[in-house]
């Protein structure tokens, strides 16, 4: 199987950018993490980040032609051409059908899709525990993955810093959203014969190796 694009599918926490950094390294496509284009576009106040602030702060998902906006404009980039990763996108069935549409239009194939299965109560304390650097966007956990000196990353000494929606009033909603809107996605791939599941309880290290094995034969 040949996929240009690649999805990671999961619930909030369930190691979707910890693996999307893995793959993206290994295969020298982009990672895009629909998250993480938000929370630049709020920390820079543009009109995206002050329409997303709000809704992201109370766990809600952003509406779909908001999302779906500024995926499409990412993957028209150059860097798009030889494949991509997309995570945390699509999360509703609509965002899907989107993805379909630009996929068709451009004349590929159907997406891989990467769903990481993870016991629910590991969530809370994966998302509690999750700390990123700053500077080069390395995630830790102190619970399962600390950095060598607290508040600092290992590789570049760049300041470790807490997401606003990791706290627990937050999660919980986040975790309803999942629950409620993305996970009938895994119906909608597995109908379409794309989806891979992966099991997320294990540790990072064994997880990506599961999944470069599997992709170096796909
Ligand atoms: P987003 O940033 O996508 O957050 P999320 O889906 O809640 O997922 P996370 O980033 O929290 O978790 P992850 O699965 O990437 O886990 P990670 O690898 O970091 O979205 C944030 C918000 O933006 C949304 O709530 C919504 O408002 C908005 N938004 C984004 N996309 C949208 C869309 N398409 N439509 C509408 N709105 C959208 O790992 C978590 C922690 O666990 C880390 O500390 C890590 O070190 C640790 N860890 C990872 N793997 C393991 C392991 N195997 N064992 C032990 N620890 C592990
Ligand atoms: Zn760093």
């Amino acid at each position: 199987m040949r996929a240009h694009a690649l999805i990671f599918l999961g619930a909030p926490g369930a190691g979707k950018g910890t693996q999307a950094r893995e793959v993206a390294k290994c295969y020298g496509i982009p990672q895009i993490s629909t998250g993480d284009m938000l929370r630049d576009a709020v920390q820079r106040q543009t009109a995206l980040g002050l329409a997303a602030k709000a809704r992201m702060e109370s766990g809600k998902l952003v509406p779909d032609d908001v999302v779906d906006g500024i995926v499409e404009e990412r993957i028209n980039r150059p860097d798009c051409k030889s494949g991509f990763i997309l995570d945390g996108f699509p999360r509703t069935i609509s965002q899907a059908q989107f993805v379909d549409r630009i996929l068709a239009a451009k004349g590929e194939g159907r997406p891989l899709v990467l769903d990481i299965e993870v016991t629910e109560e590991l969530l809370l304390k994966r998302l509690t525990g999750r700390r990123t650097c700053s500077v080069c966007g390395e995630i830790y956990n102190v619970h399962f993955n600390p950095p060598k000196v607290e508040g600092t990353c290992d590789k570049d000494g760049g300041k470790l810093f807490q997401r606003a929606d990791d706290n627990e009033a937050t999660i919980r909603q986040r975790l309803e959203a999942y629950h409620r809107q993305t996970s009938p996605l895994i119906e909608y791939y597995r109908g379409q014969g794309v989806l891979l599941a992966l099991d997320g309880d294990r540790d990072p290290e064994a997880i990506a190796k599961g999944l470069l094995d599997y992709l170096s034969k796909a």
